[in-house]
């Protein structure tokens, strides 16, 4: 029995400095993960302006999960700029210590691409969850559910941070 995609939204809205941020790190990873635009260092919840934030996270992460696995933390995070064009081939985050992953969008419009989850088994039917952007959206989801985000075709860029959350 497959285990159902079900993406847990909530709301956290990026102060203005973020978006800028994440433009001014650029590309530290050169299109070598599934990710397929500018990359940051994939430890952006450790550098001091985040500190505030991962904690915001943290406790986000802990209403949603405690009952299941105690308490937990965000273990990894990173910016990514996504420009006309970019695009994430499908992967999932299948390090055994993950308990769950996140995406955030700090700057993004519902016609930007979203995030898709198709059903692995039955990819034909339509996705078994989409995430549609919006700034501010958040969104929790189990990090061994398979996704990918299709070419970004508005003339802006989409802007988001994502990360894994492991057991603390
Ligand atoms: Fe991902």
């Amino acid at each position: 029995m497959p285990r159902r995609v079900n993406p847990q939204i909530r709301h956290l809205e990026p102060e203005n400095w973020i978006a800028d941020y994440i433009r001014d790190i650029g590309d530290k990873n050169n299109k070598g993960s599934s990710l397929k635009c500018d990359v940051s260092h994939w430890t952006m919840h450790q550098d001091e302006p985040f500190w505030e934030i991962t904690e915001q996270i943290n406790v986000m992460a802990n209403e949603l999960l405690i009952d299941r696995h105690g308490c937990v933390q965000v273990c990894e995070m990173w910016g990514a700029v996504y420009k006309r064009g970019d695009y994430a081939v499908i992967h999932m985050h299948p390090d055994p210590g993950y308990v769950q992953s996140f995406v955030w969008y700090i700057d993004a419009c519902p016609d930007c691409a979203p995030l898709i989850f198709p059903d692995p088994e039955r990819p034909w039917l339509p996705p078994a969850a989409t995430i549609t952007p919006s700034t501010g959206v958040f969104a929790f989801f189990n990090s061994t559910d398979l996704h990918y985000v299709p070419p970004q075709e508005c003339e802006h860029d989409r802007i988001i941070i994502s990360g894994n959350i492991q057991i603390t």
